[in-house]
């Protein structure tokens, strides 16, 4: 049933595909029986929160909460859901939304549609968790005047109901969003965030284009404020080479052409932290063995959304079995003696 789901949703234009497999995921949820069984090697604790397993859902399909039941359900180990700005927004015109399916990418320019802060955190607090971990991603509304404050009433609302909460400041979709990623507006938009979210860990998302400048920038302001874990990271705007007609459209890029690109931020991130930090890795993850790499080099969580568009509703678990495998295989215990090993 689920490939059968997944073979008609790629017959569909891309958003309505997006649209109708959140409403079949949130009916599911409610009625369907979780599918993963427990895997006790792969429950891993980052930020004193528990997760039952390191492979999480990312950001931006389920923004406004409505099928955290069924995503669950499907084997992750946490949903993240959002990015939510405080006022609803109907986000770019479509088209908005591409496959690249010759080359198992997705470029979108989506814009932060969203039903809205309240309405998606009252959703999400009304959600059954399933044992699995909820994140809530928070950002600003594109005509914000002044964005700070746009981030500290999403973190003050989502830290009431979440079990962690996510800003992002690197999606390309809002002109300047990524101006937050530097300087005294990263600093002070850090200083009013850590102060809102109470006892709730605080994780920071970053975009895979950083420099090594601006990687060294966001490392240490975030240490100095106490953020808990770096999210490394959102789309790109870069384009390595691609053969699918959509190749020139404007916006994030993600899936497998961005893989390279995110393991070695990953890679400098670490390098740049030592360990002082958590690290979750994002981007091109469609596999264990690729969730595994990504362990090893310094991630305690790794979350993934455009493979689950080529690879059907079965990859969730797929990827967690396979990581219990390679776990296995070279004689971990667990995730955390695989961290940066
Ligand atoms: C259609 C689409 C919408 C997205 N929306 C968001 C979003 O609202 N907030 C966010 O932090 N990331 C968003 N992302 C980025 C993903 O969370 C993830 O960081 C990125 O796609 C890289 O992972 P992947 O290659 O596994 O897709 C979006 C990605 C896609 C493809």
């Amino acid at each position: 049933m689920a490939d059968l789901l997944s073979r008609l949703a790629h017959m569909l234009d891309p958003e309505a595909a997006h649209v109708w497999a959140i409403r079949a995921l949130g009916g599911w949820g409610r009625s369907g029986a979780p599918l993963a069984g427990a895997m006790p090697r792969l429950a891993t604790v980052v930020a004193g929160v528990t997760f039952p397993n390191p492979v999480g859902l990312a950001a931006g399909l389920d923004k406004d909460a409505r099928a955290i039941p069924g995503l669950m359900a499907l084997g992750f180990g946490s949903v993240e859901v959002g990015t939510l700005t405080p006022r609803a927004q109907p986000g770019n015109p479509k088209p908005r939304l591409f496959r690249l399916a010759e080359d198992r990418a997705v470029i979108n320019r989506m814009g932060f549609n969203n039903g809205g802060l309240a309405a998606g955190v009252a959703r999400a607090a009304a959600a059954t968790r399933r044992g699995g971990v909820l994140g809530i991603n928070v950002g600003a509304n594109k005509d914000a005047t002044d964005r700070i404050a746009d981030y500290v009433a999403g973190v003050r609302a989502a830290a009431a109901v979440a079990d962690y909460v996510t800003i992002n400041i690197s999606s390309p979709n809002t002109p300047g969003l990524r101006d937050l990623q530097q300087g005294a507006a990263l600093d002070e938009l850090l200083a009013a965030c850590v102060v809102e979210r109470g006892t709730t860990p605080l994780f920071l998302k970053i975009a895979p284009d950083l420099d090594a400048a601006g990687i060294d920038g966001v490392a240490k302001a975030a240490i100095a404020r106490g953020v808990d874990a770096l999210v490394i990271g959102n789309t790109t705007i870069s384009r390595p080479a691609l053969r699918s007609a959509h190749a020139g459209e404007t916006g994030g890029l993600s899936g497998a052409p961005l893989r390279a690109l995110a393991a070695a931020k990953l890679a400098e991130v670490r390098a740049a932290t030592g360990g002082q930090i958590a690290l979750v890795a994002a981007g091109g993850i469609d596999s264990g063995a690729e969730a595994y790499a990504r362990i090893r080099a310094g991630a305690s969580l790794v979350q993934l959304y455009s493979a689950l568009v080529y690879e059907g509703p079965g990859l969730p678990r797929r990827v967690v079995t396979e990581l219990a495998a390679c776990l296995a295989r070279d004689g971990f215990a667990s995730v955390a003696e695989a961290v940066g090993a």
